[in-house]
């Protein structure tokens, strides 16, 4: 990997109070991304994936710029509400839903739910009745970091079929989704997912169910160590397809990742280094079961990474160092064959960039050491 030393905001690292591991966002980046997507594709409305990040300033700041929101859990929606954010404004994204989650948001506003299988509908039509509901279509996801097709998604040729039998089950067939996979590096995806649902669209209409929602969902890419596309060029390609459509369609998104990654920088501190087989080891506070568990998902997943050392020269020695956490289990190692300066010491930090989105969020505090703390980022 090719970790940067860019000054990615380190002045204000710097000032953090907290102790180690913390995982540092910077509130104002959110809006360059919400305002980037929203200028891109300016005529969907955007539903934050809220499972990402689900910290309530972050939650706050995107309600001023006008983001709506989609859940995975009741837990989720019991957090927008104490933001002030109307259940109408929210949609239920998780395919398979447990009864009481079904209900409970139900009761509380949430009339929007996607399913997949005969099995949801039942349950949907008898907790949730009269809702609306759209489809979560199966979709390639080959080039996306982390593929969502395995555990998601109804086959095209099933669509038909589940739509019909919703209206059949007094729920409103409502509309179509798909999620291209997260953190997409492929964007010819998009063509491929927007093929079946025009498809599927046309179907429908041929039998009379004329759907009033399309969710193309996330999976927009964000800037780690490659190059990814750009979103004005996922975005072009989308309005084209947007043309293929039989008649109009509200238009949905619901990005994660792209609104909140590089928001988000954790820091680690070293605890200690150590030769093991004439290699260089770093031992930090943070490791993957903390906060980089996603890369338990992607062997290609790396942080760009850098570090609190000044005055880093091109020249200067470095080594070739495997970056490991503080447990007492192998797993949880970062990244192997790092080349950082030669000089780093037992106290220096190294930060990881763009880790804002599904870090914290899955980290788990084995052998008591904790999660990164969430700090928001001044000035
Ligand atoms: C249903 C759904 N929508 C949206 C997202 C957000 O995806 P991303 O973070 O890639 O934008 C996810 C991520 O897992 C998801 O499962």
């Amino acid at each position: 990997m090719n970790p940067t030393n860019d000054n990615l905001g380190k002045d204000k690292l710097s000032k953090v109070k907290a102790s180690t591991p913390f995982l540092a966002i910077d509130l104002d980046n959110i809006d360059t991304k919400y305002n980037e997507l929203t200028k891109a594709l300016n005529n969907f409305s955007v539903y934050y994936a809220v499972k990402c990040n689900p910290e309530k300033p972050i939650l706050q700041r995107l309600k001023t710029l006008g983001s709506k929101y989609e859940i995975a859990s009741s837990g989720e929606l019991d957090r927008l509400i104490e933001i002030g954010i109307e259940p109408k404004d929210v949609i239920f994204s998780n395919p398979v839903k447990s009864r009481e989650q079904i209900e409970y948001t139900f009761n509380k506003g949430v009339y929007r739910f996607v399913f997949d299988s005969p099995e949801e509908l039942k349950k949907l039509s008898e907790v949730a009745p009269g809702s609306s509901v759209y489809l979560r279509l199966s979709v390639s996801n080959h080039g996306s970091l982390i593929s969502l097709s395995n555990k998601f998604g109804a086959n095209k040729s099933h669509a038909v079929d589940l739509l019909s039998l919703a209206k059949d089950l007094g729920l409103k067939p409502y509309g179509l989704s798909f999620h291209v996979g997260s953190q997409s590096e492929n964007i010819h995806l998009w063509d491929e997912a927007f093929d079946d649902s025009v498809d599927v669209i046309e179907e429908l209409n041929d039998i009379g169910i004329k759907l009033q929602m399309l969710n193309i969902g996330g999976g927009f890419p964000i800037k780690y160590n490659e190059k990814v596309p750009k979103i004005k060029d996922i975005a072009k390609k989308i309005h084209k397809n947007v043309k293929k459509l039989p008649y109009e369609l509200e238009l949905f998104c619901e990005p994660g990742r792209y609104l909140v990654g590089e928001a988000g920088v954790i820091a680690g501190k070293i605890i200690g280094k150590a030769t093991r087989q004439n290699r260089p080891w770093i031992y930090l506070d943070v490791g993957r079961f903390q906060s980089f568990i996603e890369m338990f998902e992607s062997d290609s997943l790396s942080y760009p990474i850098f570090t609190s050392l000044d005055n880093v020269s091109k020249n200067e020695p470095k080594s070739m160092y495997t970056i490991t956490g503080p447990s007492c289990d192998s797993y949880d190692t970062i990244e192997r064959d790092v080349s950082l300066p030669t000089r780093l010491k037992e106290g220096d930090f190294l930060y990881f960039a763009s880790a804002g989105a599904y870090t914290h969020v899955y980290g788990s505090a084995f052998n008591d050491f904790p999660v990164p703390e969430v700090v928001y980022l001044k000035g």
